[in-house]
C-alpha cells in the first residue's frame, strides 16, 4: 500500500527536492502540501510550492497556504512579503497558474486528521508554526497523528546560530510546543544526520542523466547547492551539499537511512543567544510524552542511491 503524506514546507530548494520526491517515488502518496513562512515569506513559499508540482505535472497535488510569522517571537526576521507571483530565482520551475486552496492550512490538517480513513504521516520540513496552531486548535491533534517526522535540530552545532537550526531558531516556541505535547512517533531528522547524507557533482550528474523532469530539476538545484555551500563558512565537504529536507522524506520509505536513538528534546525559548537551541537527552529521564526518535546518523551512499532512483519513479 502506498504511503499517504503530507507536507509541511517552506519551499526553498531542499523543500522542492522533498516534494518531487514524495510526489514522484511510486510507493508515497503525496495528499497534500502546506506551507508556512521560513526560507521566504509565506506568499513566495506558495509560489514556490505550486511551481514545483506543476513542474513535474502533479497539479492534482492541493496547496494550502499557513503562517507567515512565528506564534510569539516576531522579531527574528522581516517578514514583509516578497512575491511577485514568480517562483524563486534558483528553482528551475515556471510560473503555476493554479492558486493555492482557500482554506488555510492549520484547519485543513486538523480536518483532514480528523477525517481520515487510512493513516497519513505528517512530514515538517519548515518552521513548526502551523503544526503549533493546529495543536491550539485541536487538543487530541496528537492523537490524530500516527506519527510526524521533523527536519530540524541539531546535537553538535546549528546552521542558523551556533546553537540553533533554521527551523527550529525561526519558532522555538512552537518546536517546544510540538515536542512537548505527546505525539505517538516523533521522528527528529536533525543537521548532524543531513550532514552525513551529502550529494556530490558527480551524483548530480547521474541524476540528470536519468532525463525525468525531476531528476533534471533535482540535479540543477543540488549544483546550486554545492556552489553555495563551497562560498560559504559552513565547511562542508567541499563539493557535496546536504539536502535536509529529502533525507526527512526519503527516510519514510527507507528507515535503514537512518541511525536513530530515543530521548528528549528541549529547545531553548528565552535565553538569548541560545534561542532555538535543541538540548537532545540521549539519557532522557523526562516524561515518556517528550520521548522522540531522534537521527543523529545517516547512511549518505545509500540515500544517494535512493534518491537517484526514486526520482526515476522507483
Ligand atoms: O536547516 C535546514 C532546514 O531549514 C531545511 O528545512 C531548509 O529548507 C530550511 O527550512
Ligand atoms: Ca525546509
Amino acid at each position: 500500500m502506498r504511503k499517504k503524506v503530507i507536507l509541511d514546507v517552506d519551499t526553498g530548494a531542499d523543500d522542492a527536492i522533498a516534494i518531487m520526491l514524495a510526489a514522484t517515488c511510486r510507493e508515497m502518496d503525496l495528499v497534500a502540501c502546506t506551507t508556512v513562512y521560513g526560507n521566504r515569506h509565506v506568499d513566495q513559499t506558495t509560489t514556490n510550492t505550486l511551481a514545483v508540482l506543476d513542474h513535474i505535472g502533479r497539479q492534482d497535488v492541493p496547496v494550502f497556504k499557513g503562517a507567515d510569522r512565528p506564534l510569539v517571537k516576531t522579531n527574528n526576521m522581516d517578514y514583509a512579503s516578497d512575491n511577485d507571483g514568480a517562483p524563486s530565482s534558483n528553482l528551475p520551475v515556471k510560473w503555476s497558474h493554479r492558486q493555492e486552496d482557500r482554506q488555510p492550512a492549520a484547519d485543513f490538517l486538523v480536518e483532514t486528521f480528523r477525517t481520515a480513513k487510512e493513516p497519513i504521516s505528517l512530514v515538517a520540513l519548515a518552521p513548526l508554526t502551523n503544526i503549533a496552531t493546529c495543536l491550539a486548535m485541536e487538543p487530541k491533534f496528537t492523537e490524530l497523528v500516527p506519527d510526524i517526522v521533523i527536519m530540524g535540530g541539531a546535537h553538535n552545532g546549528g546552521n542558523m546560530t551556533p546553537a540553533a537550526e533554521f527551523n527550529i531558531w525561526h519558532d522555538p516556541d512552537a518546536a517546544e510546543a510540538v515536542f512537548s505535547a505527546g505525539f505517538k512517533t516523533i521522528t527528529l531528522v536533525t543537521l548532524d544526520a543531513t550532514h552525513q547524507a551529502l550529494v556530490a557533482r558527480a551524483d548530480c550528474d547521474r541524476l540528470a542523466s536519468s532525463k525525468t523532469a525531476a531528476s533534471q530539476a533535482t540535479a540543477a538545484i543540488i549544483r546550486q547547492l554545492i556552489n553555495a555551500y563551497d562560498r560559504s563558512e559552513e565547511q562542508i565537504s567541499t563539493g557535496t551539499a546536504p539536502v535536509h529536507d529529502a533525507l526527512a522524506v526519503a527516510s519514510l520509505l527507507r528507515p535503514n537511512l537512518l541511525r536513530k536513538c530515543q530521548g528528549a528534546v528541549n529547545v531553548e525559548t528565552l535565553a538569548s543567544p541560545n534561542i532555538g537551541q535543541t538540548t537532545i537527552d540521549l539519557k532522557c529521564k523526562g516524561a515518556a510524552a517528550r520521548t522522540v526518535e531522534i537521527a543523529l546518523n545517516a547512511d549518505g551512499p545509500e540515500f544517494v542511491r535512493y534518491l537517484t532512483v526514486a526520482l526515476t519513479g522507483c
